[in-house]
């Protein structure tokens, strides 16, 4: 079927008991390039249903044995159920209407033209195609919005808690702290999703991203004519926007100083004035604030100011890094895996047990970001199935005690027995305690890969790996 996107192959199930018909939409159908399966009954159609699935199934209404009508829900089954497009000789106004009220999405009078049954499939597949990207997109909308905050860690459970908490204060600024990617803006999105001002807009700015006038132009929004460039009509500034939602000031450390002090105003007063305006406007936003940065520091260095600091620090929510909550690695690993697996139509069902192990040993110095960008990169390699160290990106050099470090040190090894055999020992030996028997790490140090370092291991009788709880901890 010419100029249609229908992915994979189109299939079509033709029920009648009429040879003539069923061969005569056969041959109709292929010459189209759809798959065609028949059916002389209502009994076999529905088997040949469950077996084969369809996306458009002809339904005689005269069966032997048995009313279409009667069995158009029976076949409407599948996700996405299968269009039914009734086939009747007796066009009457009632069964059409009958055929419509249980599902069917078309009714075609026989005799038909080859040209009639080509409309009505193209119009078919067209819809379904749509439907399915429009399922799609909702997915995708659902995800990028998602206020899913993943980790069962108990560092998680306690931003958890101060979410909820600080929830039930809907005008209360909050000040969001932590390293880069360890998911500020989505603690912020989770702020806004569990207060009643979810009801209101979610507004996120970048303070880093803006000039200081364009800032303060976005933040207040300005009057006719206020500047050159500015537009006739004015406009809204987001804390206007904003209104009856949350306001999300990201990076609100890189803020130049004359923009902290007339935000100082805003928290203090709840007003705010368009740049070149002399009203003042009601603030009814809550600000939620985020800083990779040490705010305090900054106020010692002067870049931030003193006052904007305690007015913002009210309620401080800290962000751990992901190295400090390691067991919520797996469950955010899967987490992102049903997330690019969806999205890349692929059929991912998890990780060998090497690939967790590398994930978890990583120390993440990019945080649940560098974790979710490396289950991407992972999910693109991998056509299906387990995921395996060798569709991760490399992670070799991110341990705590990475190959650098041991590289540059000196390793002594004791002299008495100078066969290589016995040196090797030593040597596997050192490097096992110095990376905390990482076994990933330690291979890579040596140059070797995981299964000979656990034959020398064994070879070599060396040490007990400990508690693998404990090696992460400590
Ligand atoms: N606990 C979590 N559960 C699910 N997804 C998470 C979690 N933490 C972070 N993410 C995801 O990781 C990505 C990075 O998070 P986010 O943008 O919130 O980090 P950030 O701290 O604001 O980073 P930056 O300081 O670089 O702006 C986002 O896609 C976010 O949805
Ligand atoms: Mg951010």
């Amino acid at each position: 079927m010419k100029n249609l996107n229908f992915p994979g192959l189109p299939r079509v199930l033709v029920v009648d008991d009429e040879e003539g018909i069923r061969e005569g939409l056969r041959h109709l159908l292929q010459s189209e390039g759809l798959a065609v399966e028949t059916a002389a009954s209502a009994e076999d159609g529905i088997r040949r249903l469950q077996q084969k699935g369809a996306d458009i199934v002809f339904l005689d209404l005269h069966l032997p044995g048995a009313d279409g009508l009667s069995i158009l829900p029976n076949l409407r089954v599948g996700t996405p159920p299968a269009d039914v497009v009734v086939l009747t000789g007796y066009g009457t106004v009632a069964n059409t209407v009958e055929a419509m009220r249980k599902g069917a999405c078309d009714v075609v009078e026989k005799p038909f033209t080859p040209d009639r049954i080509l409309s009505v499939v193209r119009r078919v597949l067209e819809l379904r195609q749509l439907k399915s990207e429009l399922s799609w997109l909702q997915d995708r909308v659902r995800e990028l919005t998602s206020t899913e905050l993943v980790g069962l860690s108990p560092a998680i459970r306690d931003v958890q808690t101060r979410i909820d908490q600080v929830g039930h204060a809907p005008d209360t600024t909050v000040l969001i702290t932590g390293q880069s990617g360890t998911g500020k803006e989505l603690v912020a999105r989770c702020i806004h999703e569990r207060s009643v001002r979810r009801h209101g807009p979610f507004v996120a700015i970048n303070c880093a991203a803006l000039t200081e006038s364009l800032l303060e132009a976005e933040l207040f929004g300005y009057e006719a004519g206020a500047f050159t460039g500015a537009s006739r009509d004015g406009k809204a500034g987001l804390f206007q926007v904003a209104a009856g939602g949350t306001l999300f000031l990201d990076e609100i450390g890189e803020m130049p100083r004359a923009l902290q002090a007339k935000l100082l105003r805003v928290l203090q007063e709840r007003t705010f004035r368009r740049v070149g305006g002399i009203q003042d406007l009601q603030a009814d936003v809550r600000i939620v604030a985020s800083t990779n940065r040490n705010l305090r520091h900054e106020v010692e260095k002067g870049t931030f100011r003193e006052d904007l600091y305690y007015r913002l620090n009210v309620m401080t929510i800290e962000v751990p890094p992901l190295a400090q909550r390691v067991q919520d690695i797996p469950l955010l690993a899967h987490f992102f895996l049903d997330q690019f697996g969806r999205q890349m139509g692929k059929s991912l069902s998890g990780f060998t047990e090497e690939a967790m192990e590398t994930l978890c040993e990583y120390t993440w110095p990019g945080n649940v970001r560098e974790l979710k960008n490396a289950i991407e990169h992972a999910a693109i390699l991998c056509p299906s199935g387990m995921i395996d160290e060798i569709h991760l990106p490399d992670l070799s050099s991110g341990g705590t005690n990475g190959r650098d470090r041991i590289q540059r040190s000196v390793i002594t090894l004791e002299a008495e027995n100078r066969s290589i055999r016995s040196l090797e020992g030593q040597l596997v030996q050192r490097v096992l305690e110095e990376t905390r028997w990482n076994i990933s790490k330690a291979a890579a140090i040596l140059g070797i890969n995981r299964t000979t370092l656990y034959n020398k291991i064994r070879a070599y009788n060396l040490g007990q790996r400990p508690n693998r709880a404990k090696a992460v901890l400590s």
